[in-house]
């Protein structure tokens, strides 16, 4: 029949453009250092889905830090969030307690709030830990979400220039997604070279990753703070960044932007003021 092919045919490239997820990075700790509540993450949430984009999928990243699984999860559960969830894995003491409390989320709330997992957030690139180890953490935390019937996938987040480095391909072999970090501001780049230099971590990134999936986890511009080179905070150029890479990334790639809110940072990439509205114009793309 022929209007049902067409049909499937136009369902298939409608489901092609939507295959995109487009998330936002949350930090666990108010600017004053306390920790947010469950009423935040849901205010957070909330504010996060009433965008012209609808965002539905947040980056935390640690579960036992500030208890963020514990606070969050019901927050996520009731907003109908789903989470990439961090496991922080430094030291040994603090990786336990970071599975332990991964494991307990699990077994209050069930999975489905699950985005996926990342064992681990620039280690590679601090120096902190050796490929090898941090690959074995990454088959630990697989091995044991598995056994509670978590299918999400299991990888890591690092910066661009840590996945490209061959000395960590042991990662790349261990993880189901590459999650990568990229920001032309903290390579001096101009505003007009930003989208480029964007574009090209993100393809040498898929160039090492033996086919598997590259997320970015991590990217943004500046509204406030210091020049770094030719890079220049400002709330004009941060605008001009994510009509330029956001929008464009939703229909090539996983994306979480950085960062929802972070005004006394500097410099501040955050989105949100401390009144909870967003600094600059985030209409469609
Ligand atoms: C790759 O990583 C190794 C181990 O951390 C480091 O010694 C080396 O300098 C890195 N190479 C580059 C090109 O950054
Ligand atoms: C990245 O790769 C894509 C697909 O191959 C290509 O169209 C694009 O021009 C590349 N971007 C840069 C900045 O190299």
């Amino acid at each position: 029949m022929r209007f049902t092919n067409t049909l499937a045919a136009f369902a298939a490239s409608f489901s092609l453009a939507q295959a995109f997820t487009s998330g936002f990075n949350v930090a666990a700790n108010n600017p004053d250092g306390s920790c947010l509540t469950t009423a935040q993450y849901t205010t957070a949430f909330q504010k996060l889905q009433a965008l012209p984009q609808k965002i539905k999928t947040v980056r935390l990243y640690a579960s036992s830090d500030c208890n963020q699984l514990a606070l969050a999860v019901p927050a996520a559960i009731s907003t109908g969030t789903q989470i990439l969830v961090g496991v922080w894995t430094e030291d040994e003491a603090h990786y336990t307690a970071e599975k332990a409390a991964l494991q307990s989320a699990i077994q209050a709330h069930g999975h489905s709030w699950i985005y996926a997992i990342s064992v681990g957030s620039e280690d590679l690139y601090r120096g902190d830990t050796t490929a090898s180890t941090l690959a074995g953490q990454v088959y630990d935390v697989r091995g044991m979400v598995r056994q509670y019937g978590v299918t999400q996938p299991v990888g890591h987040v690092d910066t661009w220039t840590a996945w490209v480095n061959s000395t960590n391909s042991a990662v790349i072999t261990a993880v189901d997604f590459l999650g990568m970090d990229g920001y032309p501001y903290f390579q001096y780049s101009s505003i007009g070279d930003a989208p480029s230099v964007f574009w090209t971590s993100v393809n040498n990134t898929k160039n090492v990753a033996q086919g598997k999936p590259v997320w970015v986890t991590e990217t943004g511009w500046p509204v406030s703070g210091s020049n770094f080179g030719a890079a220049v905070p400002s709330i004009g150029n941060a605008r001009k960044y994510w009509r330029e890479v956001f929008c464009k990334a939703t229909s090539e790639i996983d994306i979480f932007w950085y960062v929802y809110q972070d005004y006394s940072s500097n410099p501040s990439f955050g989105i949100f003021n401390s009144a909870g509205n967003a600094i600059y114009d985030l209409k469609s793309c």
